[in-house]
């Protein structure tokens, strides 16, 4: 697949602030692609840089293998852009907002009443067609917007945190919409800090944090290289008279001496009280792990590995950010 956006070292700084640190970003036509990361980590900079809003301060941009920097234009007409907020329009009908655009983008007036007609029909707004667009609910002013950004008919959408606010619904609606849009060929990169927002209306995703590309690639892809290991949360029951907490401590040490077993605590005062194992063995080691603590004489009474989410993921590698870490 040939990448219809590519950044390359792409830093953006706000005075002293870093929002941008030489990224490498890449997004393969015809992808919807997923751009997560927590408040302030730089998803709203990359979207403005790659919409011509903004200048980088350094490194480079190309979006249909145009520079952000030197081809402005080129770029503006391959690119439509929703932002992370709607706008306030003073008594506007809803076609008269797609007009007003339409006129912008320097659409001939002949040709606008049938394009507007087909983009409401598009985003199933066309019964609010003569709606004031301030009366419309946050579902409808967002799809309203997603037909603003479609108006000059750009190969790459980018959407700014489109799924915030809206209830499940709009979200199955919004999800239903972006498909169709992928399957007319449109690109479309899409940010949010929720990650299961986005998990299964993804091909690819990227995580970004306080400006760095924790990674990025298609998602089965990014679940392997994210989940080298499992963690395996282990139960036993106690020999004879013996605390509970000896028997997890023999257990421990069984457990330190397989192969695979990258770390194990133990919590005796835990509920139930247990053991977790960091693993980074396959199924057939795992089973031997368990093999292995039952041969040495532990009663093992629940072993199950935990399945990683995408939020879990997430969580692990913005560790140390506000969503996991200490500081
Ligand atoms: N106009 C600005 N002036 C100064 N600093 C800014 C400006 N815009 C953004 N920043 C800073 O740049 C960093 C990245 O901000 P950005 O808006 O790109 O993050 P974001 O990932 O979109 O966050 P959010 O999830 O909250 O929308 C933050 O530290 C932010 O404070
Ligand atoms: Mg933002």
């Amino acid at each position: 697949m040939t990448a219809i956006v590519e950044t390359t070292n792409l830093t953006r700084r706000y005075g002293s602030t870093l929002a941008l640190n030489s990224l490498n970003l890449s997004i393969p036509q015809g992808a919807i692609y997923g751009f997560i990361g927590p408040n302030g980590a730089g998803k709203t900079t990359t979207m403005r840089i790659l919409t011509t809003l903004l200048l980088p301060s350094e490194g480079e941009a190309y979006v249909a293998g145009h520079s952000v920097v030197r081809e402005r234009a080129a770029v503006r007409r391959s690119v439509g852009f929703m932002p992370d907020f709607f706008g306030v329009y003073d008594s506007m009908k809803a076609h008269e907002y797609l007009d007003f655009f339409a006129a912008s983008y320097a659409i001939p007036p002949e040709r606008r009443p049938r394009l507007i007609d087909d983009l409401l029909a598009l985003v199933d707004l066309s019964h609010k067609k003569d709606s004031d667009v301030m009366g419309l609910s946050r579902g409808m002013k967002q799809r309203l917007s997603l037909a603003r950004t479609m108006l000059h008919d750009p190969a790459l959408l980018i959407l700014d945190e489109p799924a915030s606010g809206l209830d499940p619904r709009a979200r199955v609606e919004l999800r239903e919409l972006l498909k169709e849009l992928r399957s007319m060929g449109k690109t479309i990169m899409i940010s949010s800090h929720i990650l299961t927002e986005l998990a299964e209306m993804c091909t690819h995703i990227g995580i970004i944090e306080r400006g760095t590309l924790l990674a990025s690639g298609d998602v089965t892809t990014i679940m392997r290289s994210l989940q080298p290991h499992r963690i395996f949360e282990v139960h036993v029951l106690s020999a004879d008279e013996e605390p509970l907490a000896t028997t997890l401590a023999t257990a421990a040490a069984l457990a330190r001496a397989q192969p695979h077993v990258l770390e194990v605590r133990e919590l005796p005062e835990g509920d139930p009280p247990q053991l977790q194992i960091d693993f980074d063995g396959d199924d057939r080691a795992a089973g031997a792990l368990l093999g292995a603590l039952v041969a040495g004489g532990v009663v093992v009474s629940h072993f199950a590995g935990q399945v990683s989410d995408l939020e879990e993921i997430f969580l692990r590698v913005t560790e140390g950010s506000a969503y996991g870490g200490t500081n």
